[in-house]
């Protein structure tokens, strides 16, 4: 394999052979909602917040525009700020506008069923009475009493506010006046498993676990929706998708974006918590597990947690065999120069805190012994990218040896995340001439191909998954005590370990990744690393 085929942040190369399906004429709505939405009340907890302008209610909007919405439907902001219902409708047409949709004379419309409620978070007179707010609304709007509490405030308020929540009878279904009743709360899900398991009984104390929906963004973009359609609705992948044809998978979460605006969260984070505990684990569960008897919730979490459960415990006592973590310095992105993360508004000029890491793991069982799974992310790296490479083994004789060698670059299936929303399939043919020669080609599919409806952002996905009932886009708690329970050790590992800050490897804003001393640089560098 060489340097190109391994690196997972180079130029896709262009498509040499695109597939053409036929326009099957689907209307844009078909493939949009399934099932009967009910009128609802979707309740905003930290409404005044950026999560409400920038994603929330421009997906809802979207949704709205697209007749994804039951009717009637209201949304109710509560957040701790001075709003009313003027403030919050203009503040949200900004976040509307700044979003790539119509802002066309829908607003208006759409704009009528949104209210806001000032309320002081943790605070249960302030819930109680929001609660006689919400019956209210309720009957003059004919919503149901239906709920959806969704926790757009920082994580270390879930307990406070699902626990007031409780203790105001809004968590309680189909009594009172209350329809049926559902909490959103959005990952981190703590910070180490003892903290994880915390918060969940706390959620439990008045919330079932069929009323939980522990949101991952990830698990509902399109392409990562895609990739259990690509493995099990196709007979041709599955038989070549274990040790016997794989050498390695590689998932990558590349991101060229700082830690912005988040000092205060990263800091306690770093990309172990931030990235692996949950989107890179969702991946990569969704490429090694096994096919569900039933495309439904719980038989889906239930082969993931089985991944998860046979995740080889991690060997902490060579955590430098196994583990590379970066910190970005000074660099440039889009021409631009940009800041090192200790020069970052917020952030701690002497921190140690991983803003990239690239972890090698195994799975104990049959399907994938002796495969390594390379997960890498990282912040202000060259590009944008997110992709999970499966790299097949060489041929297990070349016939061509006289003329080309023994070296044949072997076979290659990238599923693009995002932005390149593509599944590339790279193979080797004759170079056409007189001489014999092989190049690599691809085969390449666009996910959008052929496809002309109306598309889901993740935001979009998970509200009507939520509005629907439907959890198979969410985390079950099994599936998040698991993979904080493999990543603990070495949580505990890298920050108290005494080599810590030798363990840390700068790497320039904009590069490919940190280098290893005397071994030069970039992510090809920290792969052959660990492969040797
Ligand atoms: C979030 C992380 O969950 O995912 C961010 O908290 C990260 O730090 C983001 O930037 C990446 O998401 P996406 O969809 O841009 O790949």
């Amino acid at each position: 394999m060489d340097v190109g085929d391994k690196n997972p942040i180079r130029e896709v190369q262009p498509a040499v052979v695109k597939s053409e399906a036929p326009d099957l004429g689907i209307p844009p709505e078909a493939c949009l909602i399934e099932g009967h939405a009910e009128p609802c009340t979707v309740v905003i907890v930290g409404a005044s917040g950026d999560l409400t302008q920038r994603k929330l209610v421009p997906a809802l909007f979207n949704l709205y525009l697209n007749a994804g919405l039951p009717q009637p439907f209201l949304i109710v902001g509560c957040g701790r700020t001075e709003l009313g219902d003027r403030g919050f409708r203009d503040k949200m047409k900004k976040g509307v506008s700044a979003a790539p949709q119509r802002l066309d004379s829908k607003w208006g419309e759409f704009a009528k069923s949104l209210f806001y409620r000032s309320i002081d978070y943790g605070d249960l007179p302030s819930f109680s009475a929001l609660a006689g707010y919400l019956k209210e609304k309720d009957e003059e709007h004919g919503t149901g009493g239906n709920r959806i509490f969704y926790l757009a405030v920082p994580p270390s308020l879930y307990k406070d506010v699902a626990h007031v929540i409780g203790r105001s009878g809004l968590a309680v279904e189909n009594e009172n006046g209350n329809g049926w009743s559902r909490i959103v709360v959005e990952k981190p899900f703590g910070r180490d498993l003892g903290t994880a398991i915390d918060l969940d009984r706390s959620l439990h104390d008045h919330f079932e676990e069929h009323q939980i929906f522990r949101m991952d963004h990830y698990l509902a973009k399109e392409t990562v929706q895609n990739i259990l359609m690509f493995r099990f609705a196709n007979a041709i992948f599955e038989p070549i998708w274990n040790r016997r044809y794989i050498d390695h998978v590689a998932i990558t979460a590349a991101e060229t974006l700082g830690v912005e605006h988040r000092a205060g969260y990263y800091e306690q984070a770093g990309v172990l918590r931030d990235m692996f505990q949950n989107h890179m684990m969702q991946l990569l569960a969704l490429t090694a597990m096994e096919p569900p008897s039933l495309f439904e919730a719980d038989r889906v979490r239930d082969e993931k947690v089985k991944v998860y459960r046979a995740l080889r415990p991690f060997p902490v006592e060579k955590i430098q065999e196994y583990l590379e973590v970066g910190q970005y310095g000074p660099g440039t992105i889009n021409e631009k120069a940009v800041k090192g993360y200790r020069d970052e508004p917020g952030v701690n000029g002497d921190s140690l805190v991983p803003t990239f890491a690239m972890m090698k793991v195994f799975l104990d069982n049959w399907r994938w012994q002796g495969v390594p799974f390379y997960l890498c992310s990282g912040k202000r790296l060259a590009r944008k990218l997110t992709e999970i490479a499966i790299q097949f083994k060489q041929v297990p004789h070349s016939m061509f040896r006289q003329t080309l060698g023994e070296h044949i670059t072997a076979n290659r299936l990238s599923i693009g995340i995002y932005p390149d929303e593509k599944i590339i399939l790279t193979f080797q043919t004759k170079n056409p001439g007189a001489r014999l020669c092989l190049r690599s080609v691809t085969m390449d599919f666009e996910y959008n191909q052929n496809y002309k409806g109306p598309i889901l952002d993740s935001y979009e996905k998970a509200l009507i998954d939520c509005i629907l009932g439907d959890q198979m886009l969410f985390w079950r708690q099994d599936g998040v005590e698991l993979c904080w329970a493999f990543l603990t050790p070495i949580l505990e590992e890298c920050e108290t370990c005494r080599e810590r800050q030798a363990m840390l490897l700068p790497y320039a804003a904009g590069s490919c990744g940190p280098g290893l001393p005397g071994k030069g640089e970039g992510f090809d560098r920290l792969m052959e690393s660990m492969r040797s």
